[in-house]
């Protein structure tokens, strides 16, 4: 294949609120060390209950647009990974449209839950590499905080809100994307749900607020499937290329538990330093994680042009993926 796609640009954005473990305790019964110890998260970001969530995707949008240098005209196509849109119609795909400018791209919505920016990016090169566009604006935007409910301990703690994005296009041959990886068992969905227009009786018996719309989830058999599919999905991309995990700069996993990461670096048999993390401060964000991790990433200039990454989701679905990339920007 002599055409690489590539990232051009990222950007991302936080809502201001910050939600701590010492506010929790006050609001459910649950202690800052239980949370720091069997999650590592100490605080996450929350939108206001009057706020959108597409309004932090559109903040991201723009920065990631401006880091690409290229104007919001010039996107062909934008896909939103979400799995907490603020409409079921329309896509936040198309809020972003109509609230960034990009009056010439068309829009739609993946919903991969975690894994929704790996599969994004992944749709987006398909598009690339066809000729049919140019630049495509992937955006991870998620407000967990509006599908929780916050008188359940065994979710309420875990996930935030925020949104990453980037634009991808042509890079240079041998840069970008070097090969990427999407995959799901729906046989497993079950296992973490949120309810859209419909809810079975067992949606309902699960719930402690019965009728309420809110995410629940078998943690311990999402942890066990999390770290059994990214370790699988990290090493298949490396395999599939003919690279070896000595050639990789940084994992970036999408981040739901610190033990999660602990678990993938022990079956990598990679040390934990590789696995870049920002979970202690944002929580889970679902497909805006790895995204806002990657925005760190590059402002924090750890990375360089050439350097090999891997992006790695797993969510519900159940879904998981991973995406290896050769840096190409100059940072
Ligand atoms: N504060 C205090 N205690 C809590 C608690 C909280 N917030 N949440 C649960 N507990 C309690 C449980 O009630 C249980 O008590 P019991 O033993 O008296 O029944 C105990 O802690 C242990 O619960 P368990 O579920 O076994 O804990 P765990 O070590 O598996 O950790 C998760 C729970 C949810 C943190 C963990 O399973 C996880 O991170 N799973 C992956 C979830 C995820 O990120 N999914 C998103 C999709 S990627």
């Amino acid at each position: 294949m002599n055409k690489s796609v590539g990232i051009l640009g990222i950007g991302s954005c936080l809502p201001e609120k910050v939600l701590t473990n010492f506010d929790l305790e006050k609001m459910v019964d649950t202690n800052n060390e239980w949370i720091l110890q069997r999650t590592g998260i100490s605080e996450r970001r929350i939108l206001d209950k009057e706020s959108p969530a597409y309004e932090v995707g559109v903040q991201a949008a723009k920065r990631a647009i401006d880091s690409a240098g290229i104007t919001a005209e010039d996107i062909d196509l934008i896909i939103v990974s979400t799995e907490t849109p603020d409409y079921l119609a329309p896509s936040t795909a198309c809020i972003i449209q109509r609230e960034i400018g990009a009056s010439k791209a068309a829009a739609f919505d993946v919903n991969a839950a975690c894994t929704g920016f790996v599969y994004g990016i992944t749709v987006a090169q398909q598009f690339i590499l066809s000729g049919m566009y140019r630049y495509v604006l992937v955006v991870g935007c998620e407000a967990l905080s509006k599908v929780i409910d916050w008188e359940d301990r065994n979710t309420c703690v875990l996930f935030g809100d925020g949104a990453g994005a980037a634009v991808l296009g042509t890079v240079e041959a041998g840069y970008g994307i070097l090969k990427t990886y999407i995959s799901a068992d729906g046989s497993l969905g079950q296992s973490v749900t949120i309810p859209g227009c419909h809810m079975t009786e067992a949606d309902i018996e699960k719930r402690i607020h019965e009728n309420k719309k809110v995410i629940w989830m078998d943690g311990s058999e999402v942890f066990k499937f999390a770290v059994r599919a990214a370790a699988q999905a990290v090493q298949k991309v490396l395999d599939d290329y003919g690279m070896s995990m000595d050639d990789v700069k940084l994992i970036i996993p999408h981040q739901a538990n610190i033990r999660i990461m602990q678990g993938i670096a022990k079956k990598l048999n990679v040390s934990i330093e590789k696995i870049y993390s920002i979970i202690h401060k944002y929580g889970n964000v679902s497909s805006a994680s790895i995204p806002l991790a990657l925005d760190e990433i590059v402002r924090e200039k750890k990375i360089s042009k050439g350097d090999n990454i891997v992006v790695v989701g797993f969510g519900g679905g159940l879904t998981w993926g991973a995406t290896l990339i050769k840096w190409n920007i100059e940072i």
